[in-house]
């Protein structure tokens, strides 16, 4: 059997099957995961990947072949829960056919419905939270004797640091580091809070080894991760110095000048003049900054308990475009929040128009059960007002990604490259330092090298050019 993995992503709807091609050998046990939400969700997978190894566990990517099945889970709005809840619907076949195999719920969903989700769905063997994978083990064990097992205690300490997460799903070129876990601010919109926990930051000098680590083994790109970067704070109990998130971004930065560092998400708040001069300081720190904005209306943007308002969120921006002048810069936005009016929802556009987005995720507003905005306010926007709206924005920003993307053209940009074309064989894709997809003939170039491509051609979403030689 080899042990090189030749990994694969899929994406299902919103879901990510964690694949590979290892031979089984008999003697392993096999589980399948699937993932659906953010980042560190995925982030996730791999350390459930991790655990299970040493418990002698490998991937399949096919369901029906598999011991044990995970849904790793999102609650971040109705239709994330509505989304596993069909799929367990369809696992159900699975179950008849092979009665021993154990189904297990993991991450947001599990954290929030606890022993309910037993209740509710009676295929779920293993409830387990966010922070509770290390019991995976215990837990298995546990249903092997016929129990349902439940474990959604949240720490104030964990952050799994020295665990080595099975690369699955992986280019080999660009990984996840999970920086930090939790989130303390409160959003009023928000279930992350009550899923995840406290916020907690991982030892810095565990970041520094496995970005060290997957340099070694090839990697060209790391993406550091938490719900709000700009607050990791690492106090060293040996000579009491903090490190914050400037002080990380340089340790990693300075892994090797031709590491890529990427990191996600900032928040307005938080987000500091330190960190933007390392960015620009370090070439390898991409110019490429995700900012979510949520409403450009500061009376909303209270409701919301962001902790800033519109002018605050604008002298941020002007700061970007100072110290990083060519920075890329993306954003969330929510339509429809509670009492959100028609010129409320005008300064959202409004605000859109100042920045001109290069990127945007944007959502209607979903009521989450126990957060902050449930219990104070009603969700009084009709539907068909969330989904115009929406649509104003959507539009909108189609325009300012082609406005931002032609700005582009006739310009020359480092690719590193991550993968074939999906529209043809006979070219490559990389991203440029500001997380722009382009797209180039292949010629004799291979995954993971740096390229230089003439930008001739682009969409709304990807630029198309040239390698160019000197
Ligand atoms: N930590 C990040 C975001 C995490 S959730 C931050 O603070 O910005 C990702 C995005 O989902 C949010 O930015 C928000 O735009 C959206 N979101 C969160 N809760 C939502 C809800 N109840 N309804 C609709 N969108 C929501
Ligand atoms: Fe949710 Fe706000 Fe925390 Fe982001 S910062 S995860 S939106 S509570
Ligand atoms: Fe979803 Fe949990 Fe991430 S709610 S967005 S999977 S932190």
């Amino acid at each position: 059997m080899t042990n090189d993995a030749i990994i694969e992503e899929s994406i299902q709807g919103t879901a990510t099957v964690l694949k590979n091609t290892l031979q089984p050998e008999n003697k392993h046990k096999k589980v399948y995961i699937e993932t659906y939400g953010c980042h560190m969700n995925f982030s996730d997978s791999e350390i459930v990947a991790s655990i299970l190894k040493d418990q002698n566990y490998i991937t399949t990517d096919n369901e029906y072949d598999a011991d044990l099945l995970f849904i790793n889970t999102c609650s971040i709005r109705d239709k994330a829960e509505q989304t596993v809840r069909n799929r367990l619907n369809q696992l159900k076949n699975i179950k008849k056919k092979n009665s021993k195999v154990k189904v297990g719920i993991l991450g947001c969903m599990a954290e929030r419905l606890k022993t309910k989700l037993l209740e509710e769905e009676q295929l779920v063997d293993m409830v387990v939270g966010p922070d509770s994978y290390r019991k995976l083990p215990e837990m298995i064990d546990e249903t092997n004797t016929g129990q349902k097992s439940v474990n959604v205690f949240l720490s104030k300490e964990e952050t799994y640091e020295e665990i080595r997460p099975v690369r699955l799903n992986t280019n080999g070129v660009s990984a996840f580091i999970s920086i930090m876990r939790g989130c303390d601010n409160m959003c009023s919109f928000c279930v992350v809070p009550f899923t995840r926990g406290r916020e907690r930051s991982r030892d810095p000098f565990s970041i520094l080894a496995e970005a060290k680590d997957l340099f070694d083994r090839g990697y060209k790109e790391v993406c550091l991760l938490g719900q709000n970067v700009d607050s990791y704070s690492w106090k060293n109990p040996e000579t009491n110095i903090n490190i914050n998130f400037a002080d990380l971004l340089r340790m990693v930065a300075e892994t090797d000048q031709s590491l890529r560092v990427r990191f996600s998400t900032s928040h307005p708040k938080d987000i500091t003049d330190q960190v933007l001069h390392t960015i620009n300081k370090h070439d390898n720190i991409c110019n490429y900054i995700h900012l979510p904005v949520q409403s450009g209306n500061s009376e909303v943007l209270e409701r919301m308990n962001r902790t800033y308002d519109r002018a605050w969120y604008m002298e941020r921006i002007k700061a970007i475009w100072n110290i990083i002048p060519d920075c890329a810069i993306s954003t969330d936005i929510i339509t429809g929040f509670c009492g959100e009016t028609e010129a409320q929802h005008k300064d959202t556009l409004s605000m859109m128009e100042f920045v001109k987005y290069d990127l945007a995720y944007m959502f209607k507003y979903s009521e989450r059960p126990g957060t902050l905005a449930e219990k104070k306010y009603a969700d009084d926007i009709p539907e068909q007002v969330k989904r115009n709206r929406l649509n104003e924005i959507i539009e909108k920003q189609q325009k300012h990604s082609e406005h931002r993307n032609k700005k582009h053209l006739n310009e020359v940009f480092l690719v590193l490259i991550e993968g074939v074309s999906k529209r043809s064989k006979e070219h490559l894709f990389g991203r440029n330092d500001q997380n722009k997809i382009v797209i180039f003939p292949k010629g004799k170039h291979k995954i993971g090298e740096y390229v230089n491509v003439f930008v001739n051609r682009c969409t709304s979403a990807t630029l198309f050019g040239d390698v160019v030689y000197n």
